[in-house]
């Protein structure tokens, strides 16, 4: 069945116009004004709303294994809570599997992701354990990925030089390098002294990691970058330093791309005081005031080319379960509050417009990640895939507004302007005015598209 969408204040590539959106077949068939509804379509009153690009949440972790634990979003559940809040697309994680090749890995990933309720693709992980070969990364591209993440830390990290391989191998091969950033040897000295000290309750989580970590780790990268003359993105960025170091890297000419996180922009190391410190254990981990105030400065400035949200969800139970911060499970959920969140503290607030969190939270990771223009825009002939924000909506976030397994939220208690009304994946709506449609899933691996200029 077809949907027209009436009177909205449509979010495209050249800025907020008020008309009128068909689609029809999964796809947008008609932008302008006065359109006529044809027989059988289904028609929405948009007047007074914003109709935005699909929310791209490029950096999620559904059914993530960690020894004998498992976060407890799955695909269905993750995606389901994804959606609830305006994303329509995922990039979810494939881990090289013991034996297999990094395809076959990627594979097998896919065949997880089978019963996601949004569209997805995947980043390839590289481990010193899942080789790099040329071959490998090549096959990578020519299934329709073109995403790999290296780790600077925790078990599974590359050494500086063989990030280099990489990074120039995939600058050859026209692949994406995504980077945790947190130098291994800072973190790994600062743990020992903890431990010596006797310091291990979660609220030293943010001294464990410090923000001199990420720094450190970036400016090698920066290096690394230079000396290969290779692309690199690095992913939830925490600390203000860390943007500037990326800011001044662009300015050189730097080919580097980075992403920031709702929760370095909106929240602070305060929480680590606190009782219930564990539920905000992430790595890396929340910092100083100051450092959200340059994180948002550089927001502002485009220093970032997108916001992600690192969901990787547990449940109190299981971050409770560990009373160290070396042993609570690291990783919060996020994707239902992306877009509330930065709507109202980007949009709502003045601190960016409209346009500009579109292509931070669609276009922009689109386009980094092949999708472009079958994703992270309205346009006729792209995916049908929107989401409807009532701009005025007062919201207090409450974990049973929220869908996600965990079950918590570290916003919870926060009141938003603004809030997400109705998704649209492929022309069909998977949720509306506070609800999720029943349904079955139907989201789709997206290939990379060959048409888009990424
Ligand atoms: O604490 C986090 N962020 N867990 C997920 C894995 C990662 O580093 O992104
Ligand atoms: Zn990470
Ligand atoms: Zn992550």
């Amino acid at each position: 069945m077809a949907l027209l969408i009436k009177n909205g204040n449509l979010v495209l590539e050249d800025g907020v116009r008020t008309a009128d959106l068909r689609c029809d077949g999964g796809v947008i068939v008609t932008i302008g004004e006065n359109l006529v509804p044809e027989a059988g379509d289904e028609v929405m009153d948009a007047s007074g709303k914003y109709v935005m690009p699909g929310v791209i949440d490029s950096h999620v972790h559904y059914k993530m294994a960690i020894g004998n634990v498992c976060t407890v979003d799955n695909f269905e559940t993750g995606s389901r809570s994804a959606a609830c809040g305006g994303v329509t697309t995922v990039v979810d994680y494939a881990d090289p599997l013991p034996g297999k090749s990094l395809v076959e890995s990627l594979d097998y990933r896919r065949h997880e992701a089978r019963r996601a309720f949004v569209d997805h693709t995947f980043h390839m992980v590289i481990t010193p354990e899942s080789g790099w070969t040329k071959e490998d990364l090549k096959a990578l591209k020519e299934y329709g990925v073109n995403s790999l993440k290296l780790f600077t830390t925790y078990g599974d990290m590359l050494a500086y030089d063989q990030m280099e391989e990489i990074i120039g191998l995939a600058g050859e091969l026209g692949l994406v390098v995504t980077i945790h950033a947190e130098d291994n040897q800072i973190v790994a000295d600062q743990v020992a002294a903890l431990k010596a000290e006797g310091k291990t309750q979660p609220a030293y989580h943010g001294v464990s990691r410090p923000a001199f970590a990420e720094v450190e780790a970036v400016k090698k990268l920066v290096e690394i970058s230079k000396k290969v003359n290779a692309g690199i993105h690095i992913v939830h960025v925490s600390a203000g330093e860390t943007g500037e170091v990326i800011r001044k890297a662009r300015e050189e000419g730097v080919k580097i791309t980075a992403e920031t996180c709702p929760h370095y922009l909106e929240l602070d190391d305060s929480v680590y005081q606190w009782k219930n410190a564990q539920l905000f254990v992430m790595q890396p981990p929340l910092r100083k005031p100051e450092d959200r105030r340059l994180l948002w400065e550089n927001v502002q400035k485009g220093t970032f080319d997108f916001f992600t949200t690192d969901h990787c969800a547990y449940s109190e139970a299981q971050k409770f379960s560990h009373d160290t911060f070396f042993e609570t499970n690291g990783g919060i959920p996020g994707s239902e509050t992306l877009l509330p969140v930065l709507f109202s503290e980007g949009v709502s607030k003045g601190r960016i417009s409209v346009e500009q969190l579109s292509r931070m939270l669609s276009e922009n990771p689109a386009r980094l990640f092949g999708l472009f223009p079958r994703k992270g825009v309205l346009r006729p002939g792209s995916d049908a895939d929107l989401v409807i924000v009532d701009p005025e909506k007062q919201v207090t976030l409450e974990k049973d507004l929220l869908h996600s397994a965990a079950d918590y939220s570290t916003f919870e208690g926060m009141t938003l302007t603004g809030y997400p009304e109705c998704t649209v994946l492929r022309g069909k709506i998977l949720f509306r005015d506070g609800h999720f449609l029943p349904g079955d899933p139907f989201g789709k691996f997206v290939p990379i598209s060959h048409e888009g200029d990424h």
